[in-house]
């Protein structure tokens, strides 16, 4: 039996949560490994819609554990309103903490950093610098747990050590709110006390979760480790700044659970027939200005709409060299494909395969976010796919003929197979290719 790892390909919203989803029905243990609540997972399971921040996208497969390891940066009030809308909600029953564990090594997100990023952001777009981060303080989190001022959650546990280090991290930050942000200051005791509550309602959920996983593998039980955000927004390998504050590549998956590079067999990267972007930051392919029409047309059709914060994503074509990047910085075995239904009836389709730069052509994506902001794309123009019926395609020999050699184009161009592909949000709307949990050919 192997461990999978789901990561995004992209710069996030690939589809991740759907095949998680997925997978989940194949493992025993769902791991979240990074960032935080500023993931949006939308999972469309017989009709209905959830969407998931925080709790790990295998939370609607009854008897399975669902994990947020130490790589998380946690939000309890936001942990409690997702566990509190399950549970009304009948996805889950009444005890969940049976199963969802959080990491007592967690750290924390404190209202302070979900202030400070807004400031931040406020400020930022007085000038150059905004990044358009989603506000959950994701940013802020990381930068004390790095800075060794954080807020783990075992600590809320703790309220001799809680105070101490709220009193600690308080100190400096009221300084930079009141003197730098000249926002308001933040005081210490409403924020103790409701730090002691939610922690008190935390205990029955928090756990070594590392040490759950190392029993699992022992055991041989299947864990899926679910990545958040896609590889161009990884803080080492994306494009810097424009990044959130985690890898959210491959090998976070193993800083961020504390397992070794073994325990994970197969990388899935997802990615969609198409790129999109939210925020600020390089996207060489992006069609907003230039192909307008089409890109309002994608955004309609493929509900291109942050499910976070609401926000427009930003649409253009696939981009074939970043994603050669992802496939290299991941160590990809296989693709998911997403949504190529929503490019139906285009009588062409567009792949970036290289960058020109200074007339230079690029085959590599360039380090320096400067010289990525400058480039223009090269097209490949390939034929489109006609229309076909997402729920009768249950097989690849069941979509159109085009269809299938612009999915042999892609993986002979990344070297990659694509394992799974996705025609449509529901569980349903997809052909499994290749089982990534064995070594068997076709689920489906
Ligand atoms: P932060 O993670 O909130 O700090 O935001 C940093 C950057 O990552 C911004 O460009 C966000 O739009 C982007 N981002 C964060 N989370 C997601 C996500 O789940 N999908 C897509 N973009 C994201």
């Amino acid at each position: 039996m192997k461990n999978v790892a789901v990561v995004g390909a992209q710069w996030g919203d690939e589809g991740k949560g759907k095949v998680v989803d997925l997978y989940s029905a194949r493992a025993d243990l769902i791991v979240r490994f990074q960032g935080g609540n500023n993931a949006g997972h939308t999972l469309v399971v017989n009709g209905k819609k959830t969407v998931l921040h925080l709790i790990p996208s295998g939370v609607l497969h009854p008897g399975k554990i669902c994990l947020i390891a130490n790589g998380v940066v946690f939000d309890p009030a936001v942990f409690f309103e997702e566990v509190d809308s399950l549970v009304a909600a009948g996805a889950v029953g009444p005890n969940p903490h049976q199963f969802i564990k959080v990491s007592e090594r967690a750290h924390v997100i404190l209202p302070y950093h979900c202030l400070m990023d807004r400031l931040r952001e406020e400020k930022a777009s007085k000038g150059a610098g905004k990044i358009g981060t989603t506000v959950r303080g994701i940013g802020p989190a990381y930068e004390d747990k790095v800075a060794r001022r954080g807020v783990q959650v075992i600590d809320l546990l703790r309220p001799e050590v809680l105070r101490r280090k709220l009193e600690h991290a308080i100190e400096e930050k009221n300084v930079l709110l009141r003197h730098y942000f000249e926002g308001p200051a933040i005081q210490l005791e409403p924020l103790y006390a409701e730090c002691l509550k939610l922690g008190q309602r935390l205990r029955p959920f928090v756990a070594d979760v590392r040490k759950l996983m190392v029993e699992a593998l022992k055991a041989g039980r299947p864990i899926l480790f679910e990545g958040a955000q896609g590889t161009l927004l990884d803080v080492d390998h994306g494009t810097y700044p424009f990044v959130t504050s985690s890898n959210t590549v491959s090998g976070g998956a193993l800083t961020g659970t504390g397992m070794g590079p073994s325990a994970i067999s197969q990388v899935i990267g997802i990615t969609k027939a198409y790129t999109t972007r939210v925020g600020t930051g390089p996207f060489p392919t992006e069609i907003e200005v230039t192909e307008k029409e089409t890109a309002e047309l994608i955004r309609k059709v493929g509900v291109e709409f942050g499910a976070t914060t609401g926000r427009l994503r930003r649409v253009g074509w696939l981009d074939l060299v970043a994603l050669k990047y992802a496939v290299e910085v991941n160590g990809l075995t296989g693709l998911a494909f997403m949504k190529a239904d929503v490019l139906q009836n285009f009588a062409t389709i567009k792949v970036c395969t290289s960058y020109q730069l200074d007339g230079r052509t690029l085959l590599d994506l360039p380090s320096c976010v400067e010289d990525l902001e400058r480039v223009s794309p090269h097209y490949e123009v390939l034929p489109g796919w006609g229309s076909f019926d997402p729920k009768k395609a249950k097989n690849l020999a069941d979509l159109p003929r085009t269809l299938q050699d612009y999915l042999q184009y892609v993986e002979k161009f990344l070297g990659v197979p694509i394992v799974l592909m996705s025609t449509g949000p529901g569980r349903e709307e997809t052909i499994q290719i290749k089982d990534p949990f064995s070594d068997s050919c076709c689920c489906n």
